[in-house]
């Protein structure tokens, strides 16, 4: 998992919820996806907004860092933001568990939240770490099946793709708005890689 503080977000934030907002409103029902209770956008293209392209460039340069943090093979694959929707949860919206298919890194932007909005709750994916427990005299990260975090405005999240993760119900009375995105590793058509080379 990957953390990241944007600075001096408020503009980006604002633009990016007015898109939402406008969004809303052409397709009221939104897609249905693990979210409940809750609007989903149809898939954005990166250049939907200025401030969506702001934020995906971001996205895009973090992307590699990460990449290049995990030896990943950069000369035959790129990793870039492939895969970009709004979430809008009001009162009572969640999302359930899910993992995001058919890409290598996974995240989330929050651009609207307020208090008790609903954390990001992260499951450990592992079925045999649940089989033997030695009874415990607390919790903490290293021990815990699962992992809480709360959201904040300007907060960039990034995680492995296939992390299992749900959103608990926002208990705030204000909608929660949040960007979420894939990476997938999409292969390089460079010659280097072609038959016969
Ligand atoms: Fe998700």
């Amino acid at each position: 998992m990957w953390a990241f503080a944007l600075e001096d977000h408020a503009h980006l934030d604002r633009g990016i919820a007015q898109l939402a907002t406008s969004l809303r409103a052409e397709d009221p029902a939104g897609l249905r996806r693990s979210n409940r209770r809750g609007w989903h956008s149809d898939l954005l293209a990166r250049d939907r907004s200025p401030d969506l392209a702001t934020l995906v460039e971001l996205i895009d340069d973090l992307a590699l860092r990460i990449a290049q943090d995990l030896a990943w093979d950069l000369d035959s694959q790129r990793f870039a933001v492939d895969g970009l929707w709004i979430n809008a949860l009001g009162e009572g919206g969640y999302h359930e568990r899910h993992r995001h298919e058919n890409a290598v890194l996974s995240g989330v932007y929050y651009v609207r939240v307020s208090q008790d909005a609903g954390a990001l709750v992260l499951e450990d994916p592992r079925p045999a770490a649940g089989m033997i427990q030695p009874r415990r005299a607390g919790v903490n990260p290293l021990s815990a099946a699962s992992i809480r975090l709360e959201p904040e405005p300007g907060l960039l999240l990034i995680w492995p793709a296939w992390l299992p993760h749900r959103v608990d119900p926002n208990n705030s009375t204000e909608t929660r708005i949040s960007v979420s995105f894939n990476i997938p590793a999409v292969p390089r058509e460079s010659p280097a890689h072609g038959i016969g080379v």
